[in-house]
Formats: structure tokens, sequence, C-alpha cells
């Protein structure tokens, strides 16, 4: 068991013991829990955390709740359930479509197992199987290594055909998403963290269509049940697909305010979420190819460096800048990392704005960060980020330590020193200066936005 203990390097003396065993920043406890086990989805956060926080900082019930790095949906499905306005934001459509899954009312789904029974009846496909050439997804002469076996693939394209023909829509998506939850499980490989890591014996395994139907029949199953023990949220869940630098000013009216922010940003670790959900967008077709899963590159916070971002100005913070002139000066070749460090850095400053100015003064924000290392230099990321927070008006009321780990990111390398992982909480407390400024930008956002808000 994780014990939580106050961060030592905390740049305030820490007040009080938020943290208890259950609010854990890993996913693990959520396998047990309905809805939020509707898809392994490792990076995102415990089910705990949400409540330890909702508990603590918004009021009993109806509060205000915004987190604008969604992943699974962890935050809007906890949150909605215990009665909040949960509004989310995620670039990966993947991600975003499975969080929307997770928070729908399913008061009239009531056909799942049917509609279900109908698709695996299905033994035919609209179209030929077309994925990218490059594609390790699908076995294919000439590839030593693939994720899904031909006959795998096939039967997944079969079932897909089918399921888009079911009504409602609702049962339909709950379907989609059961069949791709299923596809780990009879894949070659296994996610882990930064990759997909091939299963001992991988080629003996022998998936086959019967291996699939099994995996997505256990799915259906599990789905059906969580559903009729919780028809519905009594909260009200909505998710936004887009980049939260530049959503986060356009959802909802301007002067709509929220109690609080509870989100995790991708890690400073060169972990590209794009990549590693590829076949999950290729799947799907939320992506067809390589030119549209290098746009939702774009779109990404700049935590790695799969794409060549435009480099940003240096954030005048000193500690950042120390630590960029100590990997610079580091006697190794560390190529684009610096960039990405200041450019990483840049963005969460931009969040953190963007935030305050969606706040009520007095709302707290909780942001769960890990520190990374590269060229032997540990960057700090929750003492910036809380040098960020107080630049835009909110006091860092304590830092609480989940763990330590070791840096495991592509090109991080792996320090002496154990990395930390953290949640920084922050209150929002604007001088009346700062507070007129956001919330006039505020309102000018608001005026041109008048007429609609797109999701
Ligand atoms: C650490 S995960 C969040 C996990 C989440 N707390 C959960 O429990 O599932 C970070 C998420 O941020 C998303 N993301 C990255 N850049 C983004 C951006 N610019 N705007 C919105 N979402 C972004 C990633 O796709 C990823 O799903």
């Amino acid at each position: 068991m994780i014990r939580p203990t106050e961060s030592s390097s905390s740049p305030k003396a820490p007040t009080s013991d938020f943290a208890t065993a259950g609010a854990r920043p890993d996913f693990a406890p959520n396998y047990d829990l309905p809805r939020h086990r509707w898809y392994r989805f490792k990076e995102g956060f415990s089910a705990g955390l949400v409540s330890a926080f909702v508990a603590e900082y918004l009021p009993s019930r109806n509060g205000r709740l915004l987190d604008p790095f969604l992943g699974s949906g962890t935050t809007a499905v906890e949150g909605a359930r215990l009665g909040h306005s949960v509004v989310g934001i995620e670039t990966n459509p993947f991600m975003a479509f499975m969080a929307n899954v997770k928070t729908r009312d399913y008061t009239r789904a009531d056909s799942l197992e049917h509609a279900a029974l109908q698709c695996l009846r299905q033994r035919s496909r609209s179209a030929a199987f077309i994925l990218p050439r490059d594609s390790t997804l699908v076995e294919r002469k000439g590839l030593e290594k693939w994720l899904l076996n031909r006959t795998v693939a096939t039967r997944f394209e079969q079932l897909r055909t089918a399921i888009a023909e079911i009504t409602p829509p609702t049962v339909r998506d709950l379907l989609l998403l059961a069949l791709l939850s299923s596809i780990e499980e009879v894949a070659n490989a296994r996610k882990d963290g930064k990759c997909w890591r091939y299963k001992n014996n991988w080629c003996s395994l022998n998936f086959n269509a019967k291996s699939l139907d099994e995996a997505f029949t256990g799915q259906v199953l599990r789905y059906a049940e969580d559903i009729v023990a919780c028809p519905r949220l009594s909260g009200r869940a909505t998710v936004f697909r887009g980049d939260a630098r530049v959503k986060l000013g356009r959802i909802g009216p301007a002067d709509q305010l929220y109690d609080g922010v509870l989100t995790s940003p991708p890690y400073l670790n060169s972990f590209d979420y794009t990549d590693i959900y590829r076949p999950e967008l290729l799947l799907l077709n939320f992506a067809r190819n390589s030119t549209e899963l290098r746009r939702i590159r774009f779109a990404t916070l700049r935590s790695h460096m799969q794409v060549a971002w435009k480099p940003s100005p240096p954030l005048d913070i000193p500690l950042l800048q120390r630590k960029i002139d100590a990997i610079n000066s580091a006697e190794l070749w560390c190529g684009r990392i610096p960039e990405m460090i200041n450019a990483y850095f840049v963005d969460l400053d931009q969040i953190v704005e963007q935030c305050a100015r969606r706040l009520k003064v007095g709302a707290t924000a909780g942001f769960v960060v890990a520190d990374s290392a590269y060229c032997g230099v540990v960057i700090p990321v929750d003492l910036i980020l809380s040098v960020i927070f107080e630049r835009r008006g909110f006091v860092t009321k304590k830092i609480t330590l989940f763990r330590w780990t070791l840096g495991n990111g592509h090109h991080q390398q792996r320090s002496i020193e154990r990395l930390k992982e953290v949640m920084v909480i922050a209150e929002y407390k604007p001088s009346g200066r700062q507070l007129y400024s956001s919330r006039t930008t505020m309102y000018m956002q608001g005026k041109e936005l008048r007429g609609g808000v797109s999701c």
C-alpha cells in the first residue's frame, strides 16, 4: 500500500493531511469499480483521489468541477457520481470518446446484451480491412511482429461493422468501447506504461476469432452489470474534445465559474499518448493515416518530442532556467530536450492562466504531476508549477507526496535520485488587479464567442 506523506521540498509548510490511502495517483483501484473499469487506462488516477478532493474542496452537492486533461474520464465519472457538475477537455479523440461513453445516461440501454448477441452472429463485413502499410497492427507477410493476428483483426472488423448498425447510438457506442477494450486481452502485446510489450511466447498464444468473441462477451457482461447497478450518474458530466490550451477559453458562458479544478497533465517524460493509443485511434477510424495521427500529436501538451514543435521564448522562472542551463552544460547530447522542457512549462503556464479565468475566488486547483530527470538533472515540476500558480493569482497550499518513482520516459535518463509524484494544491486568491485583468479578458472572449460553443 502506498502511504502518502508530505513532500519535504514543498515551498510552503504543508498544513493538512489531505491524501488518504485511497487517494492514489494510479488507476489500479479502478479495476474493481463500476464504469471506471470499462477500460484499462494505465495512466489515469484513482476514483479515490477524485472523491477525496471533492469532499475537501467542493460544496457538498452541485459543485462545479473542471478537468482540462480528462483522459479516461475519472474526474468526470466520479465527480458526477457524487452529484457534481463536471466539465472535461480531452484532445485525444479516442480518450474523449471513452470519457463520453463512461459518463452517459443508460436508463434506456437494457437492450445491450441482446444487441451484442446480434453482433456476435454477424459473419460478414462491409469493406476490406484497410490499415496503413507501415503499421505493425495486423499480421501480414514480411512482418516479424504484429499486434493482432489476422483472424482476430478480421473478426474485429466483422463485429465493428455489425455494431455500426445498432441503435440507439448510446448502445452502439457502449458496444464499440466494449469491443475496443477487449483487444488488449487478445493482442500479442500488452500496454506497459510508455510502450506495448510483447507477451511471453506471443507466437504460440494463437489468439483467434473465438478468443475475441469470448473477450468481448466478458466485457459486455461487465458493462451490463454496471449499468443495472447504476444506470445514471446523479450529477452531470460534459466532455469537450479539443486542445485545452485553446478550448479552456471557449467552454460555456464566460461568467460560468467553477468551484475547483482537478487534473493531471501529461508528465514531462517524453511519453506520447498518441503513440501508445495508436491502435485504438486506427481501429475505430479516429485517425486513418499518419497525417491524421500527426495532427492529433500537434494538439497535445509539449511533453514529448514526437513532432518538431515551434520553440517558445524562455519562461522567466529562475529555477527552471537554472535546470535548463545545467542540462545544456551536461557532457551529454541532449538534443531538443531543453527546448521541450521550456515549452512544457510555457504550456502549463497557459493552462493555469486559463483556469484562473474560470475559477471562483477561493476555489481550489489540484494538479497531479511528477518530477522528471534528463541528462542527470532532476526537474522539480512541482516547485516550478508552484511558482506558476503564485504568479497567476494562486496561493500554493501544499504539495502532497504520493510516491517516489524511477524515471521511465524514452529520453528520460535514469537518475540516482528518485522522482516525486505529487499533487500541488493551490487556492485561487488573486489580487484586485489580477482579478480585474483575468475577468476582463474572459468577458472579451465571451463576447467574441457569443453565438455558440462547439464540442
Ligand atoms: C495523465 S492523462 C490524464 C488521466 C486522467 N486523470 C484519468 O484519470 O484518466 C493526460 C491526458 O491529457 C491529454 N492531453 C494531452 N495534451 C492535451 C491538451 N493539449 N489538451 C487536452 N488534453 C490533453 C492526454 O491525451 C491524456 O489523456
